[in-house]
Formats: C-alpha cells, sequence, structure tokens
C-alpha cells in the first residue's frame, strides 16, 4: 500500500522536476564507464571477487566463510566519487554492503553509504554517515523509492570545500555543509581513498539485529559498474591538492543545491527518511551544531 503510494508520487515528482530542472541543473558530471582495474583493486578475500566483460562489472561474494572488499589504488582530495550498484537480491537480512570514502587514520574524515539488507521482499535501508576529525553519530537512514536489487542505481558522493552531498542517481539525499563558522570541523586536509564492501553485520543490519543472515540462502552476491573516479589525486602526505579551486566541482553551481535540488531533497526527506541523529532527542539532548543547517532544508 505504502509502497505503491509512494512509487506512483514519485513518478509525478520526476516529471516535474525534470521540466523544472532544464534551466538551472548542477547535478554532478556524468561518469564515465571505467573497468574496476583503473580506478581499483581488491582489499581482502580476493577469491570472493569475480569478474566479468574484462572487470567492467565485479561481483561481490558473501559467504559463511567470509566477505569482501575493495578500494581505490589512490588518495583524494574533495572530487565526484560514484558507483553503479546493484545489491544483494532475495533474502539479504544482515548483510551490509557499503560504499564510502574514508582517511582510514586515527582522527579519521569519513564519508559512508551503508545498504542494510532484509529478509526477502522487505525494504533496504541506506544508511549515510559523516565522520570529521574521527567524530561520528551522524547517521541518517532513508529507504530507497526503488528496490534497490532489480536493477543498477547509481550512488555517488560530491566533495568541495562547501559541502559534502549524498546523491543516488542523481538525487540529492543529503547534504553536510561545510559548518567551520560553527567549530564544526569539515574534512579538507586528509586525503581519502574509495572503498566498498559486503559483510556479514547481523549482529546490527536488521531490525537492529532481531533479523540473523540465513547462510543456506547464501552466497549473497552484490553486483557493480562504473568505477569512474573524478577527483583530486593526492598523496597521503599532501595537504593540499594543487588544483584545488579551480575543478568543476568547486565552481559556483556546485557550492550549494540549486532550487531543484532542494526541492528533491525535500521530497526525500518528507517521504523516505526513518531517522536523522538531528531530530533525535533521545540521544542527543543538545542537537549538533551543524545540524542548524540540517534544518534549513
Ligand atoms: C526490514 O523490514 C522491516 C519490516 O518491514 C522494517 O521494519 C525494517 O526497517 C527493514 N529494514 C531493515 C534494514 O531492518
Ligand atoms: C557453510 O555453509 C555450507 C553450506 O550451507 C556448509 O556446508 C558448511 O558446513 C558451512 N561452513 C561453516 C564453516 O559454517
Amino acid at each position: 500500500m505504502r509502497r505503491s503510494y509512494t512509487v506512483h508520487m514519485f513518478w509525478i515528482c520526476v516529471c516535474v522536476l525534470t521540466i523544472t530542472d532544464l534551466a538551472t541543473g548542477a547535478a554532478p558530471k556524468k561518469p564515465v564507464a571505467v573497468p574496476f582495474g583503473r580506478n581499483y583493486m581488491p582489499t581482502w578475500a580476493f577469491d570472493h571477487i569475480k569478474y566479468f566483460n574484462g572487470g567492467s562489472e565485479i561481483q561481490l561474494l558473501l559467504d559463511n566463510y567470509t566477505g569482501t572488499g575493495f578500494q581505490s589504488k589512490g588518495h583524494y582530495l574533495f572530487g565526484h566519487f560514484s558507483m553503479h550498484i546493484k545489491m544483494v537480491p532475495g533474502d539479504s537480512a544482515g548483510t551490509v554492503t557499503a560504499f564510502y570514502l574514508s582517511s582510514q587514520n586515527s582522527e579519521h574524515d569519513e564519508i559512508d553509504f551503508e545498504f542494510l539488507g532484509n529478509r526477502t521482499g522487505q525494504p533496504y535501508i541506506l544508511q549515510t554517515n559523516v565522520f570529521t576529525g574521527g567524530k561520528g553519530d551522524r547517521e541518517q537512514r532513508i529507504y530507497l523509492w526503488f528496490d534497490p536489487t532489480k536493477a543498477y542505481h547509481s550512488y555517488s558522493v560530491l566533495w568541495n570545500m562547501y559541502q559534502i552531498v549524498f546523491f543516488v542517481d542523481d538525487i540529492p539525499i543529503r547534504t553536510f555543509k561545510n559548518s567551520k563558522d560553527l567549530g564544526v570541523k569539515f574534512p579538507f586536509n586528509q586525503p581519502m581513498k574509495i572503498y566498498s564492501s559486503l559483510w556479514n553485520a547481523d549482529d546490527w543490519a536488521t531490525r537492529g539485529g532481531l533479523e540473523k543472515t540465513d547462510w543456506s540462502k547464501g552466497p549473497f552476491v552484490a553486483h557493480y559498474k562504473n568505477f569512474h573516479i573524478d577527483g583530486c589525486e593526492s598523496s597521503v602526505n599532501a595537504k593540499f591538492c594543487a588544483t584545488q579551486g579551480k575543478q568543476w566541482w568547486d565552481q559556483k553551481e556546485y557550492q550549494d543545491l540549486d532550487a531543484a535540488q532542494w526541492r528533491r531533497l525535500r521530497w526525500v526527506r518528507k517521504k523516505f527518511t526513518i531517522y536523522n541523529y538531528c531530530t533525535d532527542r533521545k540521544r542527543f539532548p543538545t542537537m549538533a551544531p551543524e545540524c542548524k543547517r540540517d534544518r534549513d532544508v
């Protein structure tokens, strides 16, 4: 009932938004389809990654023995990072498929997409989080307006000095504004790698850990393609990227969302948000300073 209504609403919105978008559109540049090996390499359990069409598509496998993961070869300061993923179909309860950027040091910066699987026919949750200077606790959770196991969808992060934007198929689902003026750290000087992995997290992922991974349904398989990276590559030691300020993602139209993008984000907020740390007064009696900007949505 709820699902068919929201799908219907989605198409109405897409039509309206497509028309109004024509004048202003500042969606990130379309990624180019490049094979896995150009930008990425396996991180662990190499034998649980399968390659197709010369590496233009890959599959990650999770079984009762291990999950697996991969990482970018380079480190990046700012840019647009995207991936096409088709999530584990069928009974995926207990599994988590993640796509994230991380500086992996003690006071780390991190930008996370985590897809929490579910029992057959039950909706995935997309959880996002942002760590700055080692501080996280900024979870937001949404349901998606489509079944992410049926087809490939694009998931991407735009990161510049002004904002971090999470996109699902070019629809912004979250922004994290640079709120340095409010005393909040913003990632700007620690290069990050891009990571993805599929693993078992049945102690927390599905209905808070109530639903366990059913290993008899394995192996669990997530599909990936389009391994394009559009970022400023830097060595781990470089404080700033030499080209900072000159790339397309630094330009005016990417420093804030445009009107159509704000409308889309509001639509996601209204229809699909199930958790936002900014409104969780039990957990955070004092609202995090950056939430002031989150509420401006
Ligand atoms: C799984 O399905 C249940 C029941 O529809 C729902 O409450 C839950 O939010 C869904 N997602 C996850 C990851 O638990
Ligand atoms: C893993 O699952 C397979 C198939 O269900 C089973 O035969 C095997 O014993 C399991 N291995 C472990 C370590 O649980």
